[in-house]
């Protein structure tokens, strides 16, 4: 099946372009903007899964990234010792596993026992080798040794119910069943205890191996929601959201369905996003943040909509399970098997690195409902580690990740923004600065996520907090570059990287001035 769809570029480009109305037009002194925190005003918690993210069998992700055994960086169990750093350095809390697409056609039963006798597969939903090597085990050490909670995403394609069950066994069975027995057999005594479990990936896809209508997976994952559940009462299920926002797509019917009829088993519903710029306009690519918004804020309703009126209704929240960055390794009508062997090594640009504070900035903004995201994918694949045999590279969206995922646990604050505005294309006008902020009740230190989207105009904000000025000088971490398209490579890491300083603000009333440059990324914290 041809992939055509749910990438944002796409639909964007296809909108006629509005020359955005020049900054000049703003008030030329003083502050253009103002931004206002109030610490009472909680949204809510910024649940440390929100800094998830994903390793599926895809190009070099697993094999060549997260595990190359015999390699002199790999430790004992084959796990790249460099990666993990990397991946550590990122704050992943969550890694979700086996896919992706390649989660449709899995069975979880060819990759686990002795290594040398599993079999070697054809993946049919990238249409690459699969030897199998890395398997249950090998994922749920890894996310042990990495010290993140383990994410697994069942076979809802091709497979069966009594196979997502099984695997709940062998993974979380204490007592003496065949497949605990089986688990003990290759070696791991005690339980993995995994908690999270997503009843599928993709399904509303007509690229997805086992596509199904809204029913017929409704159908199939409340079977194996009940099986799972039966085999441990104590986990955590992620219905298959929508993912194909094309524009024959019914994503709000398709989540209308799933939600109606799973309301009763999952814990989250789930949703994926990739945008790009291809156009090579900046303010165009970071406008995306009104459909990432809309998308969270139509099916947060679509969830009170089944809640409503029921007060012992199960939570239900959002799992933002992919998202990314993601247009050179993809063109409209390319096959799955023509995506698969790009590798999906994508170099990222600044521009890029900027695109990851517009994410998380809404993941941010909504976070009484969005309590999971998954950047995808961890290594090589769309990914900001990547490698080669001899080491690695990070690439320019590492860093503003790393340091949202310092203020994981935090409050998340509702922040009056008045901003210049634009109009990128025909649709809605929207601020040029896209703002989120946290707050840390403890140690009352409140941060200030700041992206301007303006690839002409410095923006001066003044920054008020009703708790009053800051009482000290405020840390700036900002990452900006004069080239939107500065890359990183192998001995050349070191072009997009964050400056920090610590900045006496001169206070008036209960604020002060800031200026925020064009096209950059700011975070202050004081
Ligand atoms: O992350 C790459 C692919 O994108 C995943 O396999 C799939 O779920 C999505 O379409």
């Amino acid at each position: 099946m041809k992939r055509h769809r749910w990438l944002l570029c796409l639909t964007a480009s296809a909108l006629a372009a509005v020359a955005p109305r020049p900054l000049g037009a703003q008030p030329a002194a003083g502050a253009a903007a103002r931004i206002k925190i109030d610490p009472d005003r909680v949204i809510g918690e910024v649940h440390p899964h929100v800094f998830g993210n994903f390793a599926e069998h895809l190009g070099r992700c697993i094999y060549g990234g997260i595990f190359e055994e015999g390699s002199p960086l790999a430790d004992g169990d084959g796990f790249r010792r460099d990666v993990m750093e990397a991946a550590k350095g990122l704050g992943v809390t969550l890694l979700r596993w086996p896919g992706g697409n390649f989660a449709s056609g899995y069975n979880w039963k060819d990759g686990i026992g002795p290594r040398d006798q599993r079999p070697v597969r054809r993946d049919q939903a990238w249409d690459a080798i699969e030897s199998n090597r890395f398997g249950t085990d090998e994922f749920l050490r890894y996310a042990e040794k990495l010290g993140v909670e383990p994410y697994l995403c069942i076979n809802a394609g091709l497979g069966t119910v009594e196979d997502a069950r099984n695997w709940v066994e062998y993974t979380n069975e204490a007592s003496n069943t065949y497949w605990a027995q089986q688990r003990r057999k290759n070696g791991r005594d005690k339980p993995w205890n995994v908690k999270i479990w997503g009843l599928g990936n993709e399904i509303d896809g007509p690229w997805q191996l086992g596509h199904k209508n809204a029913e017929d997976y409704a159908k199939f994952a409340l079977e194996a929601a009940k099986a799972m559940r039966r085999a441990d009462t104590s986990i955590k299920l992620i219905a298959s959201g929508s993912s194909n926002f094309g524009p024959a797509a019914d994503w709000v019917g398709w989540n209308r369905t799933v939600l109606d009829r799973l309301r009763s088993e999952i814990d989250y519903i789930s949703l994926h996003t990739y945008i790009g710029n291809r156009e090579g306009n900046l303010e165009k690519f970071l406008a995306v943040s009104r459909d990432i918004d809309d998308r969270i804020e139509v099916v947060k309703g679509q969830i009170q909509a089944v809640r409503v009126g029921n007060p012992r209704a199960r939570p239900i929240h959002i799992a933002f399970d992919e998202w990314n960055s993601w247009y050179r390794t993809i063109t409209p009508g390319m096959t799955e098997a023509q995506i698969g062997a790009t590798g999906l090594e994508e170099k990222y640009d600044f521009a890029d690195a900027l695109a990851m504070g517009m994410f998380l900035n809404s993941f941010i903004r909504h976070a009484d409902v969005v309590k999971m995201a998954n950047l995808a994918q961890l290594v090589n694949v769309i990914a900001p580690i990547f490698t080669n045999k001899e080491g690695l590279y990070l690439q320019t969206t590492y860093f503003p990740i790393a340091e949202y995922a310092k203020q994981r646990g935090l409050s998340s604050l509702d922040v009056l923004v008045e901003s210049p505005k634009y109009k990128p294309d025909a649709g809605r006008e929207l601020g040029y600065l896209d703002v989120s902020a946290t707050y840390d009740p403890k140690s009352k230190q409140v941060y200030l996520n700041v992206l301007n989207r303006s690839d002409k105009a410095d923006i001066t904000a003044r920054v008020e907090n009703v708790a009053g000025a800051p009482a000290g000088p405020v840390s700036v971490w900002e990452l900006n570059h004069p080239d939107l398209k500065a890359t990183h490579t192998f001995g050349n890491d070191k072009v997009v990287r964050p400056v920090t300083r610590s900045a006496s603000m001169k206070a008036s009333g209960n604020g002060f001035e800031y200026t925020f440059p064009k096209h950059s990324l700011t975070i202050l914290k004081w």
